[in-house]
């Protein structure tokens, strides 16, 4: 995309997902050259005050022929009922899809093989503009690029093969959720320790941060390494850590990506049959 060019966008499904990235996208650079209309079955009878220049429609093919681009933000069982309505109507649009389960041969058995198509799992992050979205496409390099111009907009991006989507899709996308509940619990243990609730998270959510930034801004770093320097020998930190691990902290998290891991294989089988 030129810098100057307007971005057209459809995002059909304007659920949790959709209206997180309508909300991240207008908070991005990209917001002057935007120009969005988001789909629904039910139009909300009051929209967001700061959304006022979104366009809300129920009719996906009048969003589909305003676009250049076409986010698909719907349920696994809603793409068909979609997919007939706009399938003609799609003629250079790129279209991106954010839907769990469906892979690209999926997504182009509904969509035509020749629609350009990028599928993207990005998380709820993305309406603060702090989302991993990991994209696979076998389409063109510059319907990638779109995707990855807009997504890196709203966070990180990641170009991965298509069969390492599901995988994507619980370390990023239900990965906000594992995390919320790690910095609910530590809030938890705060309070227990005596701050107040809203204190207990700030320092929870703060931390979290911090760790998480350590990392991010070094790619050299380690997390066992960084551990290290925090864990002074027969200190707190240690035995509080040994604990955890005691408790199973390391492998209640394996066993419970590789439960969701589990999970969204059958709602792929599901959409299947
Ligand atoms: N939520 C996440 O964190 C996340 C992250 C990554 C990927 N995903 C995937 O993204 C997709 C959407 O997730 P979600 O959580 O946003 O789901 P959601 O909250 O259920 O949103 C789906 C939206 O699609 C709309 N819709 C259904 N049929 C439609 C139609 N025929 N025309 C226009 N709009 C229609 C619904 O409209 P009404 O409200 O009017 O019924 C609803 O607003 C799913 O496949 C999900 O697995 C979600």
């Amino acid at each position: 995309m030129k810098e100057s060019d307007k971005i057209k966008i459809a995002v059909l499904g304007a659920g949790n997902l959709g209206m997180a990235i309508i909300k991240g996208l207008h908070e991005s650079s990209l917001n002057e050259r935007l120009q969005i209309v988001a789909t629904k079955r039910k139009l909300p009878d009051t929209l967001p005050g700061s959304l006022k220049n979104v366009l809300f429609s129920t009719d996906n093919v009048v969003a589909v022929q305003n676009s250049d681009v076409v986010i698909v933000c719907v349920q696994p069982g809603q793409l068909p009922k979609i997919a007939g309505q706009i399938k003609a109507f799609i003629k250079d649009q790129i279209v991106i899809s954010t839907i769990t389960g469906l892979t690209l041969k999926d997504l182009h058995h509904h969509l035509g093989d020749e629609t350009r198509i990028v599928r993207a799992m990005p998380n709820t992050a993305i309406a603060v503009g702090q989302s991993m979205t990991c994209l696979s496409s076998e389409s063109d390099a510059q319907s990638v690029k779109v995707a990855e111009d807009i997504f890196s907009c709203l966070g990180k991006t990641l170009l991965i093969d298509d069969d390492l989507m599901r995988a994507a899709t619980v370390l990023g996308a239900s990965g906000i959720a594992f995390w919320l509940r790690l910095i609910r619990a530590t809030t938890q243990g705060g309070i227990q320790m005596g701050f107040d609730a809203d204190e207990a998270k700030f320092i929870a959510v703060q931390t979290s941060l911090g760790a998480a930034s350590i990392l991010a801004q070094n790619a050299e770093a380690h997390p066992e390494r960084e551990i290290d320097k925090v864990t002074t020998p027969m200190g707190c930190t240690i035995r509080g850590l040994n604990e955890m691990e005691h408790k199973g902290l390391s492998s209640a998290l394996i066993r419970g990506l590789s439960a969701s891991y589990e999970m969204i294989s059958n709602i792929k089988k599901s959409v299947d049959s």
